[in-house]
């Protein structure tokens, strides 16, 4: 399958390799609990649209939480309506937007969800977003960011079925974006215990209990 519809040098791209896409282009169904972490720390008021929306790993999830969400994706995965290529198709304007974008169009995505959207707007990215020249100027001097929720047990990406407890490699965060927030977002942490088979409780490896000067 091309990847002709991404626009690979608009952003930097990330220092750590994925697993092979074996779905066709960036696809990587975010694990369930990512996405009960964002509704268990944000409310929703009005209907979603996950325009981006795979195979309903997210969308699933979302509407088990009682929201109604309209899926969509731009390419053929089973799920919601296919076909739709969100930076371009005008389905009007949304109450809320959360998605998972793909990776290298997520400035595009951030952009087009504000002009798609009137209350909020939550997309799951890397934690590396935050930085960059191009979207200091472009994104975070221009767009309402409200909160940015940080994972502090890592999301892994695996291949449809394949959740697994192991560490990840790639810090991720919710980022939520606020029609009306006027000043600085606020960083949150989503708390720990939530990740399938994470431990409560952190130790070193040698048994005992962290301390801060094992930090430091
Ligand atoms: C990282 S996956 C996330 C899937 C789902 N949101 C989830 O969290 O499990 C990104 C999805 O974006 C879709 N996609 C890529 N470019 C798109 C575009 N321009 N418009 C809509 N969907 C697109 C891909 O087909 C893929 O399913």
């Amino acid at each position: 399958m091309t990847q002709a519809n991404y626009s690979s040098n608009s952003y930097p791209q990330p220092t750590t390799k994925r697993r092979v896409d074996s779905g066709g282009p960036d696809f990587y169904p975010t694990p369930r609990w990512a996405t009960q972490a964002l509704v268990d720390h944000e409310s929703f008021k009005g209907t979603v649209w996950e325009p981006a929306c795979g195979d309903g790993a997210m969308s699933e999830v979302l509407e088990e939480n009682g929201l109604r969400v309209f899926s969509s994706d731009l390419h053929v995965r089973g799920f919601g309506k296919s076909g739709v290529d969100f930076l371009k198709y005008d389905t009007g304007v949304w109450p809320n937007i959360i998605t998972n974008p793909p990776y290298n169009l997520a400035g595009e995505f951030v952009l087009r969800a504000l002009k798609k959207s009137e209350k909020k707007v939550s997309l799951l990215l890397r934690l590396a977003f935050l930085e960059g020249a191009a979207r200091q100027q472009n994104i975070f001097q221009k767009t309402p960011l409200a909160r940015v929720w940080v994972f502090s047990e890592r999301v892994t990406f695996y291949p449809k079925g394949e959740e697994r407890a192991s560490g990840g490699t790639t810090a991720y965060a919710w980022f939520v974006w606020e029609h009306g927030h006027v000043g600085s977002p606020e960083i949150k942490w989503i708390s720990l215990g939530r990740k399938p088979g994470s431990r409560k409780g952190y130790k070193s490896p040698l048994g005992k209990k962290l301390t801060l000067s094992d930090l430091r």
